[in-house]
């Protein structure tokens, strides 16, 4: 049985797999259209989400599955005092697979020792959201034709931001990446990513507080939130959330093949008069998601296909 806690989890080879198998979901929707008949897949879901949660669930039904779950720690019995582990071992007697989100960091890894069943961390606090970076992959993938020789801005919250410590861990390993990490002083990459990662690996970067500075130089900008629930003070998030915000104005120093990409929900770092500008790949990227999850339901589940 194989789960996904960490993008590292998946070769370079089995990522590619994943990514031939969503170009075809979408070129040939039908033909997987039961291939999941009579699975189901459990959303256990102690953290809000919009996304994740719906596109695994959409997912799961486009396969021909089924699916149960929750939505929020209060309406399970984790309101009770459950522990994580009770309740995975608990909900694989009722499903197939589990995808779950849950504020602590390390909890889908635990719950993964205890579920007879794949478990999918769909975000662990500040700590990673690999099926995120699926979804990035494949639309860096679809607009670049390849991850060699790529230059990535990773702007905003890149402390909190598990979605940028995923999508670092995973373009490391393509031939010619350059990050420019672009935060304020207070919410750079962690350090135990620069140096296990980033400088292991010998990968070239640059931690800057300017955008505008970094702008010519990128093929693809990352954009994110300032994370609210993540800060453990109140005047610091008002005082920080608002030191990066992409307008058109702001892009005209960028390259006309810049891809601009955001994990969303945005609240105010990107103006939304740069939704028109054919760079803006953010709602693409939801909906990549949605192909990348189907095919790595299919690939955890070991459907024939
Ligand atoms: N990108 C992402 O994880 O969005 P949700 O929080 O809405 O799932």
């Amino acid at each position: 049985m194989r789960n996904l806690i960490n993008i590292m989890d998946l070769t370079p080879i089995e990522i590619e797999e994943l990514i031939y198998i969503a170009l075809d979901i979408i070129a040939n929707p039908k033909k997987y259209a039961h291939v999941c008949d009579g699975k189901k897949l459990a959303t256990l879901f102690f953290e809000p989400s919009t996304r994740t949660r719906l596109s695994f669930e959409a997912a799961m039904y486009e396969l021909g599955g089924q699916v149960l779950g929750f939505s929020e720690a209060a309406s399970s019995s984790a309101a009770k005092g459950e522990s994580v582990s009770d309740t995975v071992r608990v909900v694989s007697y009722y499903a197939d697979i589990i995808a779950m989100r849950h504020p602590k960091e390390g909890a889908p890894l635990v719950a993964s020792m205890k579920a007879d069943v794949p478990v999918i961390n769909a975000g662990d606090g500040g700590h990673n959201h690999p099926t995120q970076t699926l979804a990035d992959l494949l639309t860096i993938y679809r607009e670049k034709g390849s991850f060699e020789n790529l230059t990535i801005g990773l702007c905003g919250d890149l402390q909190f931001g598990r979605t940028v410590h995923s999508l670092i861990a995973a373009m490391s390993r393509y031939h010619g990446t350059k990050f420019i990490m672009i935060s304020p002083e207070e919410l750079k990459v962690p350090r135990y990513i620069i140096s296990d990662i980033v400088e292991k690996k010998g990968i070239p970067y640059e931690e800057t507080t300017s955008l505008e500075g970094a702008m010519p130089k990128l093929d693809v900008l990352y954009m994110t939130r300032v994370q609210r629930e993540r800060f453990f003070n109140e005047a610091d998030y008002m005082r920080l959330k608002d030191s990066y915000i992409l307008t058109p104005d702001k892009l005209k120093t960028a390259k006309t093949s810049l891809s601009i990409l955001h994990p969303l929900p945005r609240v105010n770092e990107i103006a939304v008069a740069v939704d028109d500008d054919p760079r803006a790949c953010y709602f693409e990227q939801a909906r990549n998601g949605k192909y990348m999850r189907m095919a790595l339901i299919t690939k955890l589940l070991e459907v024939a296909l």
